[in-house]
């Protein structure tokens, strides 16, 4: 292996504080299991946390007596679940893309408006000429926002610079946004994403400076954990995205896809044949790739937001169920086929899209969501062990998340145990 990225590269461990606190007198606490095979509810349940994880999750008088000197943190009769994880976003670029909207919605075609020029390639464009400090600062106001809106982990792509350099200033500028605020950020380098216009009659030439130098590179300094490519006949073939994957995985680097959106390519079987984290899209996909994610433990991710916004269908529950795979859904926030802002709201659209029940649905955006990352041992699910990530929400039955739209607020958002609602001296432990 030799590259171990960091785990946790974002949250900062402040020595010397400990926590002691039991969240109590909630409608319910829910939580996949440990394994994310079943989801564990707790009527009345509790969870303490001692500096900063899950120490236990279970019925909550109980608990109560025999954590007497935890700190109570009342959650009024309130749900309680794990933060979210959102692992598949694009969130940091500059400007937007209102206008391709309207004329997507005038009937103009996604994979058209950028072979003119349009679609990525005009983020790219923007996003070039915005200054570093404002580009951090966005990525951080919208980490908060996430945040705010119940989502603990996030996964941040790069794949808006485009060129060696460019992709580079991205994964370095989010490794500064994360030290501004309280998030946990899984760093992805999106290596093919467009071909950028200066290497128009060098295509294998850009691949060959991904592989030999971005790559290299990326695991040295530390850029990211993972390494995603687009695998779509619009952008990169198999072939240019095994070169990458298979350098990436050799460093040591996980490695994923967006696939199988436009057209069925074949990207979903080169996600099982390398071992993939995830396979991100697969509008396209069949019952048959499906099945092959299931055998090789790959998650298959959704993408609601950029299957509505392009007009495609989504898998149906009762083929997915059927083909064992794990999904996640994830919110893929970007300025194209995705400004969806909200994981949540997301989950409420894929379980109405596909037919998820509710323990599905939180299934898909907790265990699984950081199973695609790598990061289901820490974030996920609030079994002991576990980081102490979790929401009291302004509701009170886990049938209530996917079911309100908008979607269902944080009352408070907890992270390694602390109440970020309150002002750092009271939270005892700031993360
Ligand atoms: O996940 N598929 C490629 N990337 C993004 C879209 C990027 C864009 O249009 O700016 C996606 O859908
Ligand atoms: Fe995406």
């Amino acid at each position: 292996m030799g590259f171990e990225p960091p785990r946790d590269p974002s949250v900062r461990v402040v020595a010397g504080r400990t926590s002691y606190l039991i969240l109590h007198n909630t409608s319910e606490v829910v939580t996949p299991d440990g394994e994310g095979r079943a989801v564990l509810r707790y009527p009345r349940g509790a969870v303490v946390f001692r500096e900063g994880r899950v120490l236990e999750v279970g019925p909550g008088p109980e608990l109560s007596r025999r954590h007497v000197d935890a700190r109570p943190i009342n959650a009024n009769g309130k749900l309680v679940t794990p933060g979210l994880v959102d692992c598949h976003t694009h969130m940091i670029f500059a400007g937007h893309r209102a206008l391709e909207l309207q004329r997507r919605l005038k009937g103009e075609d996604y994979a058209a408006i950028a072979a003119a020029g349009g679609g990525i390639r005009s983020t790219v464009a923007a996003t070039a000429a915005e200054r570093d400090d404002v580009l951090e600062k966005s990525l951080a106001n919208r980490l908060e926002r996430w945040r705010a809106n119940g989502c603990t982990t996030v996964e941040v792509k790069s794949g808006y610079g485009l060129t060696p350099s460019g992709e580079t200033r991205l994964l370095e500028l989010m490794r500064a946004a994360a030290q501004r605020v309280p998030a946990r950020l899984h760093r992805t380098a999106l290596l093919l994403h467009a071909l950028p216009p200066e290497y128009r009659d060098r295509r294998a030439e850009y691949v060959t400076a991904m592989v030999e130098r971005v790559l290299p590179d990326i695991r040295t300094r530390q850029l990211a954990s993972a390494v995603d490519v687009f695998c779509e006949p619009v952008a990169f073939t198999v072939e240019e995205c095994r070169a990458v994957l298979s350098r990436a995985k050799e460093l040591g680097l996980d490695v994923k896809l967006h696939a199988e959106q436009l057209e069925r390519s074949g990207g979903a079987r080169l996600a099982a044949e390398l071992g993939a984290c995830s396979v991100d899209h697969l509008e396209s996909a069949t019952e048959e790739d499906w099945k092959a994610l299931a055998a090789a433990g790959v998650v298959g991710v959704l993408l609601p937001g950029s299957a509505l916004t392009l007009g495609q269908r989504l898998p149906e529950a009762a083929m997915l169920r059927r083909s064992g795979a794990r999904w996640a859904v994830s919110s893929d926030f970007n300025p194209g086929t995705s400004p969806f802002q909200s994981l949540l709201e997301c989950a409420a659209l894929a379980a109405r899209l596909c037919g998820f029940d509710a323990e599905e649905t939180l299934m898909s955006v907790t265990w699984n969501a950081a199973r695609a990352l790598r990061a289901e041992a820490e974030v996920g699910h609030l079994n002991p062990g576990a980081w102490g990530d979790a929401v009291i929400w302004e509701c009170e039955a886990l049938e209530e998340l996917p079911y309100w739209l908008p979607a269902v607020r944080p009352d408070t958002v907890f992270m390694r145990g602390a109440d970020l609602a309150l002002p750092a001296v009271e939270r005892r432990v700031w993360p």
